[in-house]
């Protein structure tokens, strides 16, 4: 994969080119240049522009106008005040294909359901010194969007005039790996939809392309499946912690309209406690004690695998959760199964001896059945790496494999040749550090102690310690937050801006240094929380207003 490389850094990155990720080619000037009060956004060179367009364009305008971010110097770029004065003013930016174009646009939402392999995002943009019109141009509607994003980042704040003193700016830009990612679990605590479609915007501000949404676990079943409408009844925490069909349709579209297509997850054979409320029939050691027994949390309970009826039940479910996906990419999980809760269950325990299969050839048999209805439907399977690394199973080599435990499995997963995303608990999982939480353990730890910092996933390199081949088959990489400790009170606290940190590892590429990525982080976060993402501090600001003078350094 390449690395990074560009044109120009401003040396004076404090107060300009704050943008995160960091664009793969960025020339700037020293020119001050204000935006027109009639300042717009000029559709015309495209013809029948797809509706989320004009809605982004919208939007772009609107933060335009709101986002009211002063700039992060000391005095807040009141010493720009004489030259603004004499500014040029930018009345309009032209949007338009390029010439890799042809045919009719498609929506930005169909793009970014596209096979990941398929996806355009790259786009040019340019900003004259002189007050002309400002351009992006792509081969996508896609990638138009994506250049919205980084144009609404161009521009500070003062006293009601919008500005930058960088002009004239020139942007080549285009993502090294088309997988970027968010993983949140809807259900140690749930999230009400306005939090998940705050969080998706602010996805989508850094580019990212995929909310890894894992909706169900042991504790609670908050996705409504019409078909099975007593997992919910029984397992949501109560009627009101929900997601209904219409929930998630909204959430899909939303997504999908901020170029982020939605990766479901209902989690296989294990983690699937919650659905013996539902359906006790299919789920063994339900509740068993001790629960560190029989599971790595609270409670015990897992899908009795060796079972035709549940084996059954659990392809039906997979093929209508994911029947409601436009997506081509369905998780069915498959982390931490545990062996003990089998040993214990007689069920399974007989249903093995009927068929005379051993524990593994009973999941290969399972999650082929639950696969190939995947496969059918034209769905590309998603695991976690045990499924590949613990056990031995015939698995289609189009599957995708999350490795979680750690970075250093990586390699392993690409050996037996699948292509992997990188979502290693060593650097990108948000949960880790808050200390223990389960009960009657007063100097509990968090299992994947320390905390990690956004400066640690900064410094993750996606192809560590592989060969050219194994690195091929890396296709990004995701930040992670697990809920035991999170509901919609810090969520945003938790996730930003530290998530940020894999969003530009992953869009430009790792080998960044945190030095120079700092002051571009404060001003993405503050950017955030101007937008109502409550993103936190990262520093002083007394910090913030002067880069590098906080380093350990310094
Ligand atoms: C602004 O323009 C005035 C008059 O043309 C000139 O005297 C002054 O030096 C200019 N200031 C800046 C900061 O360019
Ligand atoms: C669009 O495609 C053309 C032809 O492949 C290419 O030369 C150009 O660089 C592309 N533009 C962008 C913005 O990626
Ligand atoms: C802010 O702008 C107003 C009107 O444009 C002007 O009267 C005022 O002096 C400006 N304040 C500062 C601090 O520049
Ligand atoms: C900016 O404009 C708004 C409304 O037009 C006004 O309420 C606000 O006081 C202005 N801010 C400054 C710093 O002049
Ligand atoms: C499947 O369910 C049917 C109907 O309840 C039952 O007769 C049959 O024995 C079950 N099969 C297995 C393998 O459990
Ligand atoms: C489950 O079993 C029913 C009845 O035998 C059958 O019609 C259905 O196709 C099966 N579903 C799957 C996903 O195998
Ligand atoms: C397995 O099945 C055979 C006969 O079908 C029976 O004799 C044996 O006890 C069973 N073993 C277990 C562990 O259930
Ligand atoms: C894995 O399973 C396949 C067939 O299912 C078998 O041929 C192969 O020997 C097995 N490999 C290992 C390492 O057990
Ligand atoms: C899977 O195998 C097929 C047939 O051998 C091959 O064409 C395809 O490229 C492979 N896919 C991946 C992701 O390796
Ligand atoms: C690469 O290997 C080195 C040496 O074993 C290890 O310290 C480092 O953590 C590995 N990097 C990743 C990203 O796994
Ligand atoms: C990181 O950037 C800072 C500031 O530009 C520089 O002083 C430092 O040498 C750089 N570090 C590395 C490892 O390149």
């Amino acid at each position: 994969m390449a690395r990074r490389c560009f044109l120009v850094v401003a040396a004076v990155v404090s107060a300009v080119s704050a943008l995160w990720p960091l664009p793969t080619d960025l020339s700037t000037g020293s020119t001050a240049l204000t935006l027109a009060s009639d300042f717009d956004i000029d559709v015309s060179a495209i013809s029948n522009p797809p509706q989320d367009l004009l809605d982004a364009i919208s939007r772009t305008k609107g933060y335009l106008q709101t986002d009211q971010l002063e700039a992060l110097v000391v005095g807040r770029g009141a010493s720009y005040t004489e030259s603004l004065q004499n500014a040029s003013s930018l009345s309009s930016l032209v949007l338009s294909f390029d010439s890799g174009f042809s045919g009719e646009p498609t929506s930005i939402a169909e793009e970014a359901v596209d096979d990941i392999d398929s996806r355009v995002e790259g786009y040019n943009l340019i900003v004259p010194k002189d007050g002309s019109s400002a351009s992006i141009k792509a081969n996508s509607t896609l990638g138009l969007f994506r250049g919205l994003s980084t144009f609404s980042q161009l521009w500070y704040d003062l006293n009601n005039t919008t500005y930058t003193v960088e002009a004239p700016i020139t942007i080549t830009d285009s993502p090294v790996y088309p997988y970027r990612g968010f993983m949140l679990d809807t259900a140690r605590n749930y999230f009400p939809v306005s939090d998940i479609l705050r969080t998706l915007d602010a996805m989508s501000w850094v580019k990212m392309t995929t909310f890894h949404w894992h909706m169900v676990d042991s504790q609670s079943f908050p996705l409504e499946v019409p078909e099975f409408p007593e997992l919910s009844a029984n397992g949501a925490y109560g009627p009101s912690l929900v997601y209904s069909t219409d929930d998630v349709q909204n959430i899909i579209s939303y997504a999908a309209a901020r170029g982020i297509d939605v990766l479901p997850e209902i989690d296989t054979p294990g983690h699937t406690a919650i659905i013996a409320e539902a359906y006790p029939e299919h789920v063994a050691c339900p509740g068993a004690t001790p629960w560190a027994t029989y599971a790595n949390e609270p409670p015990a309970g897992q899908l009795r695998l060796a079972n035709a009826n549940t084996t059954n039940f659990t392809a039906s479910l997979v093929s209508s959760v994911s029947s409601r996906f436009p997506g081509r990419y369905f998780s069915t999980g498959g982390d931490e199964l545990n062996t003990e809760c089998y040993a214990i269950d007689g069920s399974t325990q007989a249903d093995l001896n009927a068929t005379g299969k051993t524990l593994e050839q009973a999941l290969d048999t399972f999650t082929q059945a639950v696969h190939s209805v995947l496969e059918d439907s034209g769905k590309t399977p998603v695991v976690w790496e045990e499924m590949v690394l613990n056990f031995n199973l015939t698995l289609s080599n189009n599957t995708i494999v999350m490795v979680w435990i750690s970075s250093a499995d990586a390699a392993a997963v690409a050996d037996k040749g699948f292509r992997l995303v990188q979502a290693p608990s060593d650097y990108f999982y948000l949960d880790c550090g808050a200390g223990g939480w389960v009960g009657a353990s007063p100097a509990g730890n968090s299992w994947c102690d320390p905390f990690k910092t956004w400066q640690y996933a900064y410094s993750f390199d996606p192809v560590a310690n592989m060969t050219e081949t194994q690195a091929k088959l890396v296709i990004g990489g995701e930040h992670l937050l697990w809920t035991e400790q999170s509901h919609a009170s810090n969520l945003d606290s938790i996730v930003w801006p530290r998530a940020a940190a894999s969003a530009e590892v992953f869009w430009s590429g790792p080998g960044g240094n945190t030095s120079e990525a700092l002051p571009r982080l404060h001003d993405i976060a503050f950017r955030m929380t101007q937008r109502g993402v409550g993103a936190i501090a990262l520093q002083p600001l007394w910090c913030a207003l002067r880069p590098g003078v906080c380093d350990v350094t310094a």
